[in-house]
Parts: C-alpha cells; structure tokens; sequence
C-alpha cells in the first residue's frame, strides 16, 4: 500500500458522517475530495491553498463531483489557519492532513517548508478535538524535503504528541507517513 492509502486508510477508521475537517495543502483536491466523500452531506472540509491554479483544479474536481458544497476554500498560507477557520470550529476538527511538497505537474518552486509547516502545525494541533487525528505525508526526494521531514518527527517528540511514523521503504529519500492523535 503506498503511504497515501495509508493514510486514507487510517483516516477512514476515525472518521464519520457529519465531521468537520482540514486539509492544510490542498493541491490537486485528491485529500479534500477524499474527506468530503467521508463527511458529506452535513460536515465540512477547510481547505488551504498558496496557489491558485490548485484551487481552481480543486474546485473543478469536487465540483464535478458534488461535493463543493462540503467544502470552504481559503486561498491563503497554512500559517494563518487560526485566523481562517471560524471560531466555533476550533477545538472540533475531527481530522486534519498535510500533504507536503509541491504541487504534483506544478511549479515544483511554490512548495512548503518545514518553516511555515512546523508553525502550522502547532496551531492545527490546537484545532483538533480530543482524540482528532492529524496526518502528515512528508516527502524527503526534493531540496528541502528530508529537513523538513526531520522536523516534523522533532516537533512530534517535542511536543510529547503520540505519534506513529511510516516509511515508505529504507530508501533514505523515501516519502514518511507521520499520523499523530491528540490527547
Ligand atoms: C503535494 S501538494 C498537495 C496535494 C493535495 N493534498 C492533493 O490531494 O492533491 C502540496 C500543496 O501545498 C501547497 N502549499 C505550499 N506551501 C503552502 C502553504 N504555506 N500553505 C498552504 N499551502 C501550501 C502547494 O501549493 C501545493 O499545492
């Protein structure tokens, strides 16, 4: 199973009907699509992006499918979810994912780094309810990507969050699957 059914996978077990949900990189809309069809009709999916041709793929795409109403999207940096997402929503989201890197068949300049993800993170944290599933798919191929890797599983240990990690094969450059649920 490559590590993105994974994390599908280990989502679907924690989620149901009616949930509210992050998808922190929205790319393409694969996740968002995913967690619409996993939340739909009464849920909702907040989806973040710094690009809009993703968005507008996006939107295509959970258009095409029925389920845009399900879901907000917000053209902005991760770092600002706090300030994005409505109040009432915090402290209730089910399950949050960050899908890392750059957009694939995109401008592989435009990605994300450990930076602004770290500090993403610890706020995305803070959103989740008790028992939420945060799910971070790292990929360590590119400039960039194996430090901001590393950074994820220090802040994870850090922090003292409960964390699982996943790799894709021995591969140093491997994509890793980092699946944390709050306390
Ligand atoms: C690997 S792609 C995401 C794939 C996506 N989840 C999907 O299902 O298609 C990474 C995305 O993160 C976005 N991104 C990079 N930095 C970001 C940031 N600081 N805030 C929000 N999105 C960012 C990129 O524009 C790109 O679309």
């Amino acid at each position: 199973m490559r590590l993105f059914e994974l994390a599908h996978s280990k989502i679907k077990e924690n989620i149901k009907r009616g949930d509210f949900c992050i998808d922190a990189t929205l790319g393409n809309g694969h996740d968002s699509l995913f967690l619409a069809q996993q939340i739909s009709p009464h849920g909702r999916v907040f989806a973040m992006d710094i690009q809009q041709s993703a968005i507008h793929q996006a939107r295509c795409k959970l258009d095409a499918a029925g389920l845009a109403k399900c879901v907000t999207i917000i053209h902005d940096c991760h770092t600002n979810i706090m300030e994005r997402i409505p109040v009432q929503y915090h402290g209730e989201i089910a399950i949050a994912m960050y899908n890392l890197g750059y957009l694939p068949g995109g401008d592989h300049s435009i990605k994300t780094t450990h930076e602004s993800t770290i500090n993403s993170l610890l706020k995305t944290y803070e959103l989740l309810k008790p028992g939420g599933l945060l799910s971070v798919l790292c990929y360590r191929g590119h400039d960039g990507g194996a430090k901001e890797s590393d950074e994820v599983g220090k802040l994870c240990s850090l922090q003292n969050w409960s964390f699982e990690k996943f790799q894709g094969s021995n591969d140093p450059v491997s994509p890793v699957l980092i699946v944390i649920r709050k306390s």
